[in-house]
């Protein structure tokens, strides 16, 4: 009688302890929406509205050093037209293109602006632009055509 007692009070317990395996150590695998959340990447997803980039971005946080005239390393950021003045044009070093259309990661004015930089300092020398400035740099430049 005493054996079959502490029977059903094992399997009791074994049947509570496989009852009640779900835990919440990874309560994202619970969200309908787990799958499709963004994979979080060097660059942030750009502004909401990035305005102006030219104007609120280059050439306020730019021009100061890259201006229109005698601007440092031949370059400026200053006169309107940015990417189609630059589109194509060699880095000082010829190692890179200052602007590719269409593609920021092979654009030395978008690359110059991240932590490590392929040539050169971090863009603006001092403090840098905030990670959603540059997230608009980038998609300024890879929708220009
Ligand atoms: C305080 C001065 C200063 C500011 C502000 C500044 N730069 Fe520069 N920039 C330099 C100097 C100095 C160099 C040359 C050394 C180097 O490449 O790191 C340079 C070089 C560059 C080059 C490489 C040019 C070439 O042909 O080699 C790019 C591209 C560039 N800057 C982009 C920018 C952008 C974009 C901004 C604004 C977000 C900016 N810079 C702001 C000082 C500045």
């Amino acid at each position: 009688m005493l054996t079959r007692y502490f029977l059903l009070v094992g399997i009791g317990a074994f049947g509570f302890a496989v009852g009640c395996a779900g835990t919440l150590d990874d309560p994202d695998r619970f969200r309908p929406d787990a799958e499709a959340a963004p994979v979080a990447t060097a660059t942030p997803a750009p502004a909401a509205s990035c305005g102006d980039v030219e104007v609120s971005i280059v050439r306020l946080r730019c021009s100061s050093c890259h201006g229109a005239t005698g601007g440092t390393a031949g370059l400026d950021l200053e006169t309107p037209g940015v990417l189609a003045r630059l589109a194509d044009k060699r880095t000082v070093d010829g190692t890179a293109r200052l602007v590719v259309k269409g593609n920021a990661e092979s654009s030395a004015l978008f690359t110059k602006l991240g932590k490590t930089p392929p040539f050169g300092s971090r863009m603006p020398t001092g403090t840098p632009l905030s990670d959603s400035d540059i997230a608009c740099v980038k998609a300024w430049i890879d929708a220009a055509q």
